[in-house]
Order: C-alpha cells, then structure tokens, then sequence
C-alpha cells in the first residue's frame, strides 16, 4: 500500500464527518472504507428522534460500499473529536467481521488525522458469529 493512502482515507473521514447527521447527539463521526484496488467510499452518522435507530457512521459507510458493488475491503477509517479517536461499537464491529474481516481499521481524532491508530477487524472482534451454511 502506498504511504499516503492511509492519509486520504483518513482525510476522506474527516470530510465525510462533516455531513454527519447528529441532531441528538451532537458527535459527528466520519468513517471512509478503502477497498482492496483502491477506491474510498465514505459516510457519517445518522440519528434518529427514536434514538435507537441510529446508524455509525461505519456501518452507513460500509452499507453504502456494499450496494455499490464493492465486496473487498483493505481498510475503514473512523474519525471524530476525542483525543484516541473513536473505536467501533459492537454492532458495527460484527458488521466489519462479515464483510471487511481482512480490514484494518484506522482510528484518528478529527482534529488530529495525521496520528492515527491501527486494529485488525479479526482483533476488535475474536470469534464472531457466522452463519454456517446448510448443505
Ligand atoms: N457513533 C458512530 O457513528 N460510530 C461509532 O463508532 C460510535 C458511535 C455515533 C452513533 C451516534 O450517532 C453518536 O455516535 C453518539 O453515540
């Protein structure tokens, strides 16, 4: 991988976190996938008045690469104010397991992109659930 990808995929987070949708909230987060031949595709949160409903930015950035095609994923940037930058929910972590499992994730204060940390998807989540296909 070449050493400025990992900068745009990270910046590609920061602007998409600037479309965030968090009325509620109020704590934008920006997440951008890099797929395995190199495209980026971005997105950000998306909250709801029934709060439950709403969606990590990482899981509206990986919703929106898999309807567009996309099925290999070598890394997904997650941005947003706090200092260590933020870490993956659960959820969304079981939805990278799935599809991204060879993924690194590339976490970054906003504010402070070029000092990003780095996880394996297999890591944030040990033994996920899989559905064992049937016959
Ligand atoms: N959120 C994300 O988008 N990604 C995370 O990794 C953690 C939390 C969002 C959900 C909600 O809109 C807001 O942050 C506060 O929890």
């Amino acid at each position: 991988m070449r050493p400025e990808t990992k900068q745009k995929t990270v910046a590609a987070a920061v602007e998409a976190r600037k479309r965030a949708v968090a009325p509620y909230s109020r704590f934008q987060v920006g997440a951008a996938l890099l797929t395995a031949r190199g495209r980026i595709v971005a997105g950000a949160n998306v909250e709801s008045a029934s709060y439950g409903l709403t969606c990590c930015a990482e899981r509206v950035a990986l919703f929106k690469a898999l309807t567009e095609g996309e099925r290999e994923f070598a890394a997904i940037a997650v941005v947003a104010r706090l200092s260590d930058g933020p870490m993956p929910c659960g959820a969304c972590r079981q939805l990278l397991a799935e599809y991204a499992p060879d993924a690194v994730v590339w976490v970054a204060d906003s504010a402070r992109p070029g000092k990003v940390r780095t996880f394996k998807v297999a890591k944030l989540l040990p033994e996920a659930f899989r559905k064992v296909p049937t016959k």
